[in-house]
Formats: structure tokens, C-alpha cells, sequence
């Protein structure tokens, strides 16, 4: 290749990867599969090295830029960056919406209605397309030149796209980190002992704000535009949303959840359906935002000190709360973990009236320096279980330190805490009520045995009335037994014994998951399986053997070997397989007939591999993927930015499950 069919190939391989960056960010519908845009890139890079004349400074390979700063400059706003006022109620909006309905004399008014994105303000600019400087808002007249930060951002083109280029473009928009990258970003601070981030919103702040842009680099930034500042160019700006849409156009990402909104009672609806679902969002959001549609309009209105009167940001009540730590109790899990949780003075949260949150264990407690007595920070995030932020040390009274018992506050066992492991431990094992009852609970769950109708209320009576003291027994239970007992019957007790028989036949890797071996989850039970196919294989496998199973380390290895020491558990393995539990041998044909006759629908962007990649993995399982939503969808798996076939399947009732759950579904969750 000479030069000249150097450069060719150069403008090409740049104008693909552009054109799949649109694809995937902005359109959230990549084209290609990662692998594919792997290779351009790595074409690109080579031939970039062969050829260093040809590198220039928007090429894609050219991001991460080699110095670091010494200092941020200065750079004034030319067209000023300014705040949003609120509303924190329907009265505040109500008078929000009057004040512009009089004062344009219009019954309904017309608005932009998007998400307030919880990052931070930043300004690109755009000369003759190509990204040139890009500021914090700094004071709202100068901000800080964050250029090298800028352009480490994926979803920020480096050349804007398409027709009717304008000569010059300020972008105004949201730099944040997705719950996901924020989720992966304070794992990877875990692994190297720095410290963790409060939030999304901090580790977003903290990554953009690098003097080395090599480390904003590594870290998963986002970024959404939601308006323009100064503007040069042929199409005129008319409208908010025409406006967003040509930013598409050119490139650049917008919050999918924006749309035209008529009226006040439009935007009540869309405040109500977004709060709906904010915890589906895989970004977090502190309200929504409504504008005013026509920029005449906007114009007209003008602005009240620092903010526009033509637009405001309508917040959500807030996801922390205050309220007071009246107890510290101890739950003692499967496993005999001791985990310590907060007993609270009830405190509405998010719409969720919350009486217990999680303490983790008592290095956390020593951590936040909680004292049973204290007020503190309630935070609930989605579905997660409530957490303990902060303790405010300021209204501190009289308070009682909280220490771990040294007897298990259940059986009475000695509680031990493992060199280098957080967690404290009954010693009890089975003998322990309270490992007893989770266990069985573990055993009959829907992943392991899955016996439909035997729950937690269901299992406590059978063990308080005697007629089971381990999973064994559950298979020699007699109808009259269960009839008897409260809130039962003949028919359930029908049910239960129906579902007792459907679960003997099963998996051996659910037969392995079901015994609950310490740290052996779905995908190590799976791994199990397939490699020593028979029981007997397994009961006798030495640490070693388990060792060259991937995935399995000697913690777990160990865990493995000692659980077929025991005698007891020996015994209840030989009297379930008594009981008539079997499976089919393995074979690989087999692995697939699980997923058959299923249906999956795929949608948002994926993080660890494109839809592309999920479907050929479900599709060599056996299953089928559909690209809609019907009664059929067996379940839905959602990336970031799920639209509305989310919403469809949430109508119907049909499980949605995020990417990670997927993964662990099909035995390759990290
Ligand atoms: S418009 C004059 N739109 O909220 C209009 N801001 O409180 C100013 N924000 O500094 C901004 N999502 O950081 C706008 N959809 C959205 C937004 C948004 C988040 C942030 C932005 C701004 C702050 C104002």
C-alpha cells in the first residue's frame, strides 16, 4: 500500500467508526458487533503507526491525549450558563405554567419536557464541526477549559456528522456516569484500595476535573446535550425540540426520554410516568425538566437573575431521608453470616416507608462510626435494599456503641470472624435455627429445587411443629401432616405434595445449587456439573481436581471438598437420592434444551457485549429472540436506556431482567 491508498483507507476506517459511534450512542442501535468495530479500530491504529503523517488530531485513535496539565484555563461563556429554578410541588408548577401562559397570552403552552440528568454542566464548541473547546460552568460566565477531558468521552463526536453543518456550534449538555459504570468504576477503587466514590455524581465530577486526562480516560463517562448556546449556521433555530433533533443528527446524544409535551396537565402525566420509572433509568435523575418549546417565546419571557423564566426543573422528592437509629439487630443468614441491620424510626422514602436498612457488617459499622441512638442518612436506590449513608454527627445525643455478640443471638453458638474476611459467623452450622430455616428456604427456591408454594411462612411451621429438621424430610411428608397446619388444607396440601413430586426430577447443577454449599452459586454449580457430570465424581473430588475448573479458586475448592466430609451432609444426599430425586445424565445437547421453546426480547445498550452477541448466545442455548415484545416474551433484558418495549413488557407482566441478572441466567455472570 502507498501512501495516497494509505490516506483512502485512513478517511474511510474514520468515517465507519464515526458513523458506528452514531449507531451505537445516538441511535442506540449499533450496527455492527463490537469485535467488528474492534478490527477497524485496530486497523485504523496500525496504520496510523505505519503512516504518522496521516494522524490527526479528531482522528478516533486520538482521545487520550499524552500530558497532563499543569493547570485548567480560563474560558468565558460567551453566551452566559445559566441555573434552572424549581418546583417542588403541583402549586409551584401551577404557578410556573400561569406566569408563562399570561404573559404570552396563550391557554396552553407548548413544552420540551426531558430528565434533569444528576452530572454536571459542560459547553462544546464546534468549529466548521470539529470539536475545538469544551468548559465546565464554572460561575456561569467562566468555566474551566476541560478540551483534553472532553474528548476521552465515547458518546462526544470529535466531528459532527451529516449535512447543514454549522459553522460554529456550542453544545450545552449533562456529563454524567451511568449507575452501571459507577457500579463497575467503585469496584475496580475497591480492588486497588482508593477510595470509593459517595455517588454517581461525585465520581463523575471526580473524573472529569483530571489535570490527566489519561485517567478521566478509564473512567465511564457519559454524556447527554440538552441545549445550544452560541450558534452559527444555515438551518434556523425554531424550536427546543427541532433543535435537539438536529443535535442527533449531528452526532451528538440526547436523553431518550425527551418529548413535546401540551399543557400543564401533559406535564403532571410525564413528571408521574417518568418518577414511575427512575429506578428503571440507567442513569440517575433528580426531576425532569420542562421549556418552553418556541424560541421566540423563550426570548419573549427572558430571564429573572440567574435563570430563565421559560423553563424550570420539577423535582422528585428526595431518595435520602433522615430519621433515627433505634436498634442494631442481627440476621443470621445461610451461610451463618452475621449481618447487622438498622431497626429505624419509620421514614417515608421515595414514596417507600422504610423501618430496617442494611449496616453490610461491622467494619461498616466502624466506618461510618453508627452508634445505636444516632439520627442518620436513609438512602433507598431502586430496588435495592435500604442502606445507612451517613451519620449526623451534629444532633448526636446519648448513644449506645454497637459491638458484635460473641454467641449467635439465635442458637447460641460461638461466632468467629475468618482472618481477612468481614463477616462474622454462627459456628452452629445446621443446628442453628436460623441457618436451618435458610437453607431449606435455599433448597425449595425457584433456582434451586423449585418447589412452587413452599416459602419461608410455610417452612418455619414445618420445622416449629417438628416434621421437618432438614431438606430430606421434606420428601416424607404425608398429606394429613400438611393439612393440619394453619391456613392450609386439602388442597393445598395437595399443591404442596404435587410440587414436592415435580421437583424430583430436575439438574444435576440445580440438584448441586439446591445444597447450598458456601460460595457455590448458579454458575459454579453449573461448572460443577458439566465437569464431573456424576455425583459420585464430585463427593469424592480432591481440592486440586477443583481447582482446574475455571472460576473455582482453593477458597472455594476447599468449601467444595469439606462439605462432602461431613457425615451428616453425606446422609441427606443419600436419603434424597432415596427419595427418588434424579436427573438425566449431561449431555451438551441437554445444556440447550433448557432455554428451548423460550422467547427473549433484547433491548438498551448492552456493557459487556452487543445485542448482537446476547442473541447468539441465546440462540446457541436454544432459545429464540424476537425483536418485540408479545405475551410469548418469555423475559426481557434491558440495557441502558431501555424504551418503550421496557414499558410494553412491564403492561404485560412479563419478567424484565437487567444484563446482569441475564449473565447469571445463563452461567456467565464474572
Ligand atoms: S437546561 C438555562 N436541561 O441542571 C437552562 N439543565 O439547575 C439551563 N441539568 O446547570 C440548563 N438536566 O447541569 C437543563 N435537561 C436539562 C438538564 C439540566 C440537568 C442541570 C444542568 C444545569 C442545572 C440547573
Amino acid at each position: 500500500m502507498n501512501v495516497k491508498q494509505a490516506e483512502k483507507r485512513v478517511t474511510e476506517l474514520r468515517n465507519l467508526i464515526n458513523k458506528h459511534n452514531y449507531q451505537y450512542y445516538v441511535l442506540d442501535d449499533p450496527v455492527v458487533p463490537d469485535a467488528e468495530y474492534d478490527r477497524l479500530m485496530s486497523e485504523l491504529v496500525q496504520l496510523e503507526e505505519e503512516y504518522p503523517e496521516l494522524i490527526a488530531s479528531d482522528s478516533p485513535t486520538q482521545r487520550v491525549g499524552a500530558k497532563p496539565l499543569s493547570e485548567f484555563k480560563e474560558i468565558k461563556h460567551t453566551v452566559p450558563m445559566l441555573s434552572l429554578g424549581n418546583a417542588f410541588n403541583e402549586e409551584e408548577m401551577q404557578a410556573f405554567n400561569k406566569r408563562i401562559s399570561e404573559k404570552l397570552g396563550t391557554d396552553e403552552v407548548i413544552y420540551s419536557a426531558e430528565t434533569k440528568l444528576d452530572g454536571l454542566a459542560v459547553s462544546i464548541i464546534y468549529k466548521e464541526g470539529k470539536l475545538f473547546v469544551a468548559a465546565t460552568r464554572g460561575d456561569g460566565n467562566v468555566g474551566e477549559d476541560i478540551t483534553l477531558n472532553v474528548r476521552t468521552i465515547q458518546s462526544v463526536p470529535l466531528v459532527l456528522l451529516g449535512n447543514d453543518m454549522p459553522e460554529y456550534l456550542e453544545v450545552r449538555g449533562e456529563v454524567f456516569m451511568t449507575h452501571k459504570g459507577f457500579e463497575v468504576l467503585n469496584k475496580k477503587q475497591k480492588e486497588k484500595e482508593e477510595k470509593l466514590f459517595a455517588n454517581p455524581r461525585n465520581a463523575a465530577a471526580g473524573s472529569l476535573r483530571q489535570l490527566d486526562a489519561r485517567l478521566t480516560a478509564e473512567r465511564p463517562l457519559s454524556f447527554y446535550a440538552y441545549g445550544v448556546g452560541e450558534y452559527k449556521g444555515k438551518v434556523k433555530l425554531q424550536k427546543h425540540i427541532q433543535t435537539l433533533d438536529l443535535l442527533k443528527k449531528w452526532g451528538l446524544p440526547v436523553a431518550p426520554e425527551t418529548s413535546e409535551v401540551n399543557g400543564l396537565n401533559a406535564c403532571f402525566d410525564y413528571y408521574k410516568r417518568i418518577g414511575e420509572r427512575r429506578n428503571h433509568l440507567a442513569y440517575e435523575i433528580d426531576g425532569v425538566v420542562f421549556k418552553v418549546n418556541d424560541l421566540d417565546q423563550q426570548q419573549e419571557l427572558g430571564f429573572v437573575s440567574r435563570a430563565p423564566r421559560w423553563a424550570i426543573a420539577y423535582k422528585f422528592p428526595p431518595v435520602e431521608e433522615i430519621t433515627q437509629l433505634l436498634d442494631i439487630e442481627i440476621q443470621v443468614g445461610r451461610t451463618g453470616a452475621l449481618t447487622p441491620v438498622a431497626r429505624l424510626a419509620p421514614v417515608k422514602v421515595a414514596g417507600v416507608t422504610i423501618t430496617n436498612a442494611t449496616l453490610h457488617n461491622l467494619d461498616e459499622i466502624k466506618r461510618k462510626d453508627v452508634r445505636i441512638g444516632d439520627w442518620v442518612y436513609i438512602r433507598r436506590a431502586g430496588d435495592v435494599i435500604p442502606e445507612v449513608v451517613r451519620v449526623i454527627k451534629e444532633k448526636r445525643g446519648k448513644v449506645i456503641k454497637f459491638e458484635m455478640p460473641s454467641e449467635c443471638p439465635v442458637c447460641g453458638s460461638d461466632v468467629e470472624r475468618i482472618d481477612g474476611e468481614a463477616v462474622y459467623r454462627c459456628m452452629g452450622g445446621l443446628s442453628c435455627s436460623a441457618q436451618n430455616i435458610q437453607s431449606i428456604i435455599h433448597f425449595a427456591s425457584r433456582k434451586a429445587m423449585n418447589i412452587d408454594g413452599l416459602g419461608e411462612k410455610l417452612i418455619i411451621q414445618l420445622i416449629e411443629s417438628n416434621l421437618v429438621n432438614n431438606v430430606a424430610d421434606l420428601y416424607q411428608l404425608k398429606h394429613e401432616q400438611l393439612a393440619e397446619l394453619d391456613r392450609m388444607g386439602t388442597k393445598s396440601a395437595e399443591n404442596i405434595l404435587q410440587a414436592l413430586n415435580k421437583s424430583r426430577s430436575t439438574t444435576f447443577e440445580r440438584f448441586i445449587y439446591a445444597l447450598g454449599i458456601r460460595e457455590v452459586g448458579e454458575a459454579t454449580a453449573r461448572s460443577l456439573a458439566r465437569h464431573f457430570k456424576a455425583l459420585e465424581k464430585l463427593q469424592y473430588a480432591q481440592a486440586e481436581e477443583l481447582e482446574t475448573i475455571s472460576d473455582i479458586g482453593p477458597i472455594v475448592a476447599h468449601n467444595i471438598y469439606s462439605f462432602f466430609q461431613q457425615k451428616h451432609n453425606l446422609e441427606i444426599i443419600q436419603r434424597l437420592l432415596d427419595a427418588k430425586i434424579t436427573w438425566d445424565d449431561i449431555d451438551v445437547d441437554d445444556l440447550s434444551n433448557e432455554y428451548a421453546g423460550m422467547s427473549f426480547v433484547l433491548t438498551g445498550s448492552l456493557q459487556s457485549m452487543s445485542r448482537e452477541e446476547a442473541k447468539q448466545k441465546l440462540l446457541n442455548l436454544g432459545a429464540k429472540v424476537s425483536g418485540s415484545v408479545s405475551r410469548n416474551t418469555s423475559y426481557l433484558v434491558y440495557g441502558e436506556n431501555p424504551g418503550s418495549k421496557f414499558d410494553k413488557a412491564s403492561a404485560l407482566n412479563i419478567p424484565t431482567i437487567t444484563e446482569d441478572a441475564f449473565l447469571e441466567m445463563i452461567g456467565e455472570s464474572k
